[in-house]
């Protein structure tokens, strides 16, 4: 599979996220790799294929949603990848400015890999006025760049203003791009990391 955008991480982080968190209303900002990783947690899901996941978590998330698991994907990119396409997801060829101003729509996890980091905090806003109380939002390639330390640093002191969500950012050392991640979670009525229903 091409992976020409440093996303080994954070593709295997959005599998095994996707597999505990188990959302109902995907969206992603920024096509490739990734697609595929969020489409495969599903299948596995969907599969009952989750043996590799440890005992006790495996038991936790029997009792979660299995059987009948069928969220929906949309993935907007306005160059998708040439002959690009995936199985269940629904693409949308468009600014993803343009796109997000016309959704009614709720979602419950975003990942957003798009853009260089220059419009995070914008997209952030918009994003977080159209998430459920726990969504999560993942931002690709935060505090190794400008925009995205600037991003991260923001979100810091509105967390201090606003206590409305948590987050957590991963750094990959030994990478030389696009070698962090930030994960974000809007607090809601469930304690912010906990598995089960
Ligand atoms: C870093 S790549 C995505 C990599 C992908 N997640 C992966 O793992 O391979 C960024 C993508 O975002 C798209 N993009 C950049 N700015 C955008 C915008 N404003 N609206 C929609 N798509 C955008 C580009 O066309 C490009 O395909």
């Amino acid at each position: 599979m091409n992976n020409e955008y440093n996303s080994e991480n954070i593709s295997s982080f959005l599998y095994s996220l996707i597999l505990v968190e188990r959302p109902d209303r995907i969206l992603e900002v920024g096509a490739g790799h990734t697609t595929h990783f969020i489409t495969k947690a599903i299948e596995d899901i969907q599969n009952q294929n989750t043996d590799h996941i440890d005992e006790v978590t495996r038991t936790e998330l029997f009792y979660k949603k299995t059987k009948g698991y069928n969220p929906t994907i949309d993935c907007v990119d306005y160059k998708l990848p040439k002959n690009f396409s995936v199985k269940n997801v629904t693409f949308y060829e468009e600014d993803f400015d343009n796109w997000i101003d016309k959704q009614n729509k709720k979602f419950d996890f975003v990942f957003v890999d798009a853009d260089g980091g220059q419009k995070y905090i914008d997209w952030f806003e918009k994003i977080f006025k159209r998430l459920d109380d726990n969504g999560i939002i993942i931002f690709h390639s935060t505090t190794n760049c400008l925009w995205g330390s600037h991003f991260v640093l923001k979100m810091k002191c509105d967390i201090r203003m606003n206590n409305e969500f948590e987050m957590i950012t991963f750094n990959e050392p030994h990478k030389k791009e696009q070698s962090s991640f930030t994960v974000f979670k809007r607090k809601g009525p469930k304690p912010i990391w906990h598995i089960g229903a």
